[in-house]
């Protein structure tokens, strides 16, 4: 097991994916995290992360020295590697210009964290700091150079502790993961044990342990995250399990049935339907605002679960499909960022409720909860549903939300989707979907002037949401997809693309 100490930078996440990929358990803390839990993960190896501050300006985030007394090897990254230095006895200056970007690296000393890699003689690797180490404490040989700095890496080997002032984790780095395996292999002597099947079937025991012959109650949205966690906690306490899944009236044209009917078949899971698509819409009616009609699904949603679960008797568990970015997110060092949304899932409903948290999938990412879906025989329909929002259709219905809008939106939404998949587009994209506009422009139909609504196409390609670019479709699909709505779908008469990137725009029109 790693332990990863994040002090800030934007790849923390990236030094975990590399360590798990590599076949080695870790978790992210921040850095400044109660060292007793440090103590109880018992990790074998620890790596510090790079991060945004300076260890020559007061306040910058401090090593905790305790940690190098427990005799595991170190990897520090970037600003890791500069509070070793500067903990240690040696010394980091500023640099009178950042480095940014590529820079040629030069291996020394033979050092064991370069073995295998080609070019190590001459390795491109991605640099991202402003200050640097100017003399090496006491123990320790320099390992490598740029063409700007002479301690790019540095060692002391007796103690196993490395430092690299580049950052191996980044796919820019040439052999980035190699030189990290090398960490965990070769320094720490770690074994690759960690595997999709080994933690399937390891979390699976260990839900059974910890809910024992108690009944958990899970919100059943229809997405890959609260279907895996189902079908896993199914797999744990089978029966015991009470999924509910709420219509809230904004769901696309046979959402679900498709998926919850066939989990219900297929998995045997206990599945409750509550209709409360009336409940919804009556509070949404004369609603205009989206950070309005967000909050009002929010507070609905947690209204309807509590009081279908409170039907159940003797539930003492809430399951939830919670997945690590969202743990870090809100663990995160560098605190709360704006709002930009108020995204709604179950968020409140573990205060509101008085329930223990049972939560499968905190430790995974989202495309290994793909294969962990795999690793549990769901079909491929289910793992590669494109996300949909907690708010569904209401925050793609601009303006006022009405059955018979949302049954506009359902109808061209429908041909969107079903021409991506006829076309094998569905799953090279991150998300298409279509929005109803609130406005009217005038067509021409036969010998006829019409005055009808418009619907937008927003499709776009994103690794993670939180950057998208939208999607170059071929421009014959994109007109297959806007007659067939024209013509299909009443009161519309006009179809636009979307051509805006996140940022400055968002995903989602509202
Ligand atoms: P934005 O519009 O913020 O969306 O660029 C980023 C991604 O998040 C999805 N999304 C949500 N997902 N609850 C969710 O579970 C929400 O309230 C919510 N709002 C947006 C959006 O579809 C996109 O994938």
């Amino acid at each position: 097991r790693v332990l990863i100490l994040d002090f800030g930078s934007q790849f923390t996440q990236l030094i975990a994916r590399r360590v798990r990929e590599a076949g080695v358990y870790s978790e992210i803390h921040p850095c400044n995290v109660d060292p007793e839990r440090v103590k109880a993960f018992k990790p074998s190896a620890l790596i510090l992360s790079g991060g945004p501050s300076s260890v020559l300006e007061g306040g910058c985030p401090e090593l905790n020295m305790e940690y190098l007394e427990m005799g595991i090897p170190v990897l520090g990254i970037c600003y890791g590697m500069q509070l070793l230095a500067h903990n240690l006895g040696g010394r980091v200056v500023a640099s009178t210009d950042r480095e940014y970007g590529r820079a040629q690296f030069y291996a020394q000393n033979d050092s064991i964290l370069f073995d295998g890699v080609e070019d190590k003689d001459d390795l491109t690797v991605w640099m991202s700091h402003g200050d640097r180490v100017e003399a090496l404490p006491d123990g320790f040989v320099p390992m490598g150079k740029s063409d700007s700095i002479e301690f790019a890496a540095m060692g002391n080997v007796e103690k196993k502790i490395y430092a690299l002032q580049f950052h191996p984790e980044v796919a820019h780095t040439t052999d980035g993961s190699l030189i990290i395996q090398n960490f965990l292999f070769k320094v720490a002597g770690l074994k690759a044990t960690w595997s999709m099947s080994s933690f399937v079937d390891t979390t699976i025991e260990a839900l059974k342990e910890q809910v024992g012959d108690a009944k958990v109650v899970l919100g059943l949205s229809g997405g890959i995250d609260s279907t895996v966690a189902a079908v896993m906690l199914h797999k744990a306490i089978g029966k015991n399990l009470h999924c509910i899944f709420v219509d809230n009236g904004l769901l696309r044209m046979g959402e679900r049935e498709e998926v919850v009917g066939f989990l219900a078949e297929h998995f045997d899971l206990n599945v409750k339907m509550v209709d409360a698509s009336q409940e919804f819409l009556a509070d949404l009616k004369g609603v205009e605002d989206p950070e309005r009609k967000r909050k009002l699904i929010g507070y609905k949603f947690i209204e309807v679960f509590d009081r279908e679960a409170k039907a159940i008797e003797g539930v003492k568990f809430l399951g939830q499909g919670t997945l690590y970015p969202d743990v870090i997110e809100s663990e995160s060092f560098k605190g709360p960022s704006a709002v930009i949304k108020s995204h709604h899932n179950v968020g409140g409903l573990p205060e509101k409720m008085n329930l223990k948290l049972v939560e499968p999938l905190r430790e995974l990412f989202k495309d290994e909860v793909r294969r962990a879906a795999y690793e549990l025989g769901l079909p491929e329909h289910i793992i590669w549903r494109q996300p949909f929002p907690g708010p569904g259709l209401s925050i793609r219905v601009i303006g006022e939300v009405t059955e018979e809008r949302l049954q506009i939106l359902r109808l061209a939404d429908r041909i969107v989707q079903n021409e991506m998949l006829a076309s094998d587009w569905y799953r090279k994209v991150w998300q298409g979907f279509a929005v109803l506009l609130p406005l009217k422009t005038v067509g021409v139909m036969g010998d006829d002037r019409t005055y009808e609504n418009v619907i937008a196409l927003r499709i776009v390609d994103s690794l993670d949401a939180m950057t998208a670019d939208w999607s170059r479709l071929p421009s014959e699909l994109l007109a297959r997809m806007s007659n067939r709505i024209i013509r299909e779908v009443k009161g519309v008469n006009r179809v636009v693309l979307d051509i805006s990137s996140k940022p400055p725009s968002t995903i989602e029109w509202e």
